[in-house]
């Protein structure tokens, strides 16, 4: 059999395998691009920009558990006149689609990132990440208010020159949150961020973090997520974009079959830098195991459809 064919399309874009680095987890790619030729991925994604400076969370912002991660980064960010200059021109010499994350303090902090970076070359698209907090609104995250949701969506969508895919916090009603987005005429929709979480020091007995509850991310979540893009994906038509736990050909095979078209690895680069290009290689194997020649034929075949 033939190589099969591994690429999927969302709103014109050609991502030539369905990998890619989850936001936050690969930095803007310099460094993995010392171990391995990022342009064996599907696309990148690079940790979410804010258009000012931000400092981030104090220490400790990782937290190590035996099944998976707890962060309190608070995404911090050199802001975008030093991503231009020192993060873009490195992007640009990638073959590969750029997906760039936007964060922001407010709507406006988004509006403006986005006029800048509509007059910059090489964007692909842009990941709408909501599960920051809004500083206009005692630090909620953007999606955890139905009116903010539509208000920061809809601002980001008539501005944007790109495709926007939005990325859901799984600690809201995603599901609804993931049929709003498509709703108002969104390219693709995430699933998910992190899962809240959180650790106590014993010997302090105090929350190990100064914001008490963290991110929890890693393989422990992939049970969890799955069923979200599962039952997103009975909901959406727009394309869905898996992030959560995806640790082995195994986890990203059971994603497609659920119905993502791309999938986002996080946490597993950590502890396995060649996570991504030995994802790719399992899928391919898997594909021609099973005599498929191309990808989209596996995307939500588990669907109930299929299997009644
Ligand atoms: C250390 C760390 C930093 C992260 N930073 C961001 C970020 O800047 N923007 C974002 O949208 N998600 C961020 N995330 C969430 C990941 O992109 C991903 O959605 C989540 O970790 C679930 O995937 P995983 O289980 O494969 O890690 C971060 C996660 C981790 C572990």
């Amino acid at each position: 059999m033939r190589s099969p064919d591994l690429s999927v399309e969302i709103a014109g874009v050609r991502f030539p395998n369905p990998i890619l680095p989850a936001s936050g987890t690969f930095g803007f790619g310099e460094e993995f691009f010392e171990i391995y030729d990022l342009n064996v991925l599907g696309g990148i994604v690079t940790k979410s920009l804010r258009f000012n400076y931000f400092p981030g969370n104090p220490q400790p912002r990782i937290y190590e558990t035996p099944c998976g991660l707890l962060n309190s980064i608070g995404i911090p960010s050199d802001g975008y006149e030093y991503f231009k200059i020192h993060h873009l021109p490195f992007l640009n010499k990638l073959s590969i689609p750029k997906v760039i994350s936007i964060a922001g303090n407010s709507i406006d902090d988004y509006v403006m990132l986005i006029e800048h970076l509509n007059k910059d070359d090489g964007i692909d698209v842009i990941e709408l990440n909501v599960s920051c907090p809004n500083l206009e609104k005692e630090g909620k995250t953007f999606d955890s208010d139905k009116e903010v949701l539509i208000d920061v969506v809809r601002k980001v969508l008539s501005e944007s020159s790109y495709p926007v895919f939005v990325k859901l916090s799984p600690n809201t009603n995603i599901i609804d949150n993931a049929v709003l987005v498509e709703e108002l005429g969104a390219d693709g929709v995430v699933i998910a961020n992190t899962l809240l979480g959180m650790a106590i020091d014993i010997e302090k007995k105090i929350p190990v973090f100064k914001n008490i509850f963290a991110g929890f991310s890693g393989p422990c979540v992939k049970p969890q997520i799955l069923r979200l893009v599962w039952q997103v994906a009975d909901r959406v038509n727009i394309p869905i974009i898996a992030s959560g736990g995806i640790t082995n050909f195994k986890d990203a095979i059971e994603f497609l079959l659920a119905g993502a078209t791309l999938l986002e690895v996080g946490t597993a680069n950590f502890f396995n830098l060649y996570t991504m290009p030995e994802i790719i290689k399992g899928i391919e194997d898997y594909l021609i195991r099973n005599n498929i020649s191309e990808i989209g034929k596996i995307i939500g075949f588990a669907r109930k459809e299929n299997i009644l």
